[in-house]
């Protein structure tokens, strides 16, 4: 039921720190990560594991991207992500030692389901991801952790996505774990960064109710463009299949560094763009090259609306308008800088006077091919 809140979408957006706060629970045990749920697979077969496919599609293969960085960071095995439709007819290479991770909230996803039976035709070893109990594509796997995020009843994802990249992010401090590439210490610390994201998002929640008057002066805007880098560039396509999805306005997320190799030409006097700005405290941070992407498009005339760490002063001079977000170390910041974006997919559909539960042309389970 909706409660108190004006549609389903909404009360779900509420639940993004529940989402991941449950997903965590009991997995994280003094200061470890430890997944039973890998058991049936086998740890000599995780061993072997060398490559590692995500399957997934829509949100859940946004969710599936930012896996990959995390994944490959800390255990160095090499991750693809590919969509489920275009994975299964292309010939892709599996045996023994590939371990796909198929990612699905309602685990009935035709598209994913058949990709996943490919897979375990082909000998790979599947784990699913899955946010419904005792679902088609967990019954198809030889493993499945479930997201813990809670019946998701609006049609677009909101808090399946966080729950999603919490048990990837989990995943992948299983691996490192067992495979020794991250020490005990840093196993430690990026647990308590997961457990302290709750909280935080409690935070963006609040603040990110300066989005609603935003919204409402856009309704009759016809294209929004997302920014992002690094991790913060599934976050960009992210914002983008939300306002599409919701408020039908043509939107487009890019790489920021993939600017000035085409999608610099579409901006012109009055576009609104979106940017994913990561934390100027990393020493690796793509944050200069970010502030001077702003730079470059504020200088042909768009209105730049930043999404950014607190405190970041360099964003200011440059942005029309700024959301903080609290501290987090860089793989972490997606979990709280998607928020505000699917407030804004919400609120702009509202504005427009749409249907935010249930959007034209979709369903929330895609059962057909
Ligand atoms: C977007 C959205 C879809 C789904 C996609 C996969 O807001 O909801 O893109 O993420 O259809 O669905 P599942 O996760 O059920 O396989």
């Amino acid at each position: 039921e909706k409660g108190g809140w004006s549609s389903f979408m909404a009360k779900e957006i509420s639940e993004e720190p529940e989402a991941v706060a449950k997903t965590l629970l009991g997995r994280i045990t003094d200061g470890t990560v430890h997944l039973s749920e890998l058991d049936p697979i086998g740890d000599e077969v995780l061993a072997n594991v060398d490559r590692i496919i995500v399957i997934a599609c829509g949100t859940a293969a946004y969710a599936g991207m930012l896996g990959k960085y995390a994944i490959e960071k800390w255990s160095r095995i090499p991750v693809e992500v590919e969509l489920s439709h275009e994975f299964r007819y292309r010939d892709p290479i599996l045996n023994e030692r590939t371990l796909v991770v198929s990612i699905s909230q309602s685990g009935e996803t035709m598209d994913t389901l058949m990709a996943v039976k490919y897979a375990t035709a082909a000998s790979a070893q599947v784990l699913s991801i899955c946010n419904t109990q005792g679902a088609t594509i967990p019954r198809e796997s030889h493993a499945v952790i479930y997201t813990h995020a809670g019946p998701e009843v609006a049609v677009a994802s909101t808090k399946a996505f966080v729950a999603q990249v919490t048990a990837l992010y989990l995943l992948g401090l299983h691996l490192a774990k067992s495979r020794g590439t991250l020490t005990a210490e840093e196993i430690a610390e990026n647990a308590a960064e997961l457990q302290a994201i709750p909280a935080k998002i409690d935070e963006v929640l609040v603040v990110s109710q300066s989005i609603k008057q935003l919204a409402h002066w856009m309704t009759d805007t016809q294209s929004v463009l997302f920014l992002g880098r690094n991790v913060g560039y599934p976050v960009a396509l992210e914002g983008a299949l939300k306002l599409k999805e919701l408020a039908y306005i043509h939107a487009e997320g890019f790489a920021a560094g993939e600017l000035k190799h085409g999608p610099i030409a579409l901006i012109e006097p009055g576009q609104i763009v979106f940017v994913v700005v990561p934390s100027p405290r990393d020493p690796n941070s793509l944050h200069p090259k970010v502030v001077s992407n702003i730079q470059e498009i504020r200088a042909r005339g768009a209105r730049v609306i930043a999404i950014a760490e607190k405190g970041d002063a360099a964003v200011l001079p440059f942005a029309d308008e700024v959301i903080p977000i609290p501290l987090a170390g860089s793989l972490f910041e997606p979990l709280l800088a998607v928020v505000p974006l699917h407030i804004f997919g919400m609120e702009l559909a509202a504005a427009k006077g749409l249907d935010v539960d249930q959007p034209r042309n979709l369903a929330k389970s895609v059962t057909v091919e």
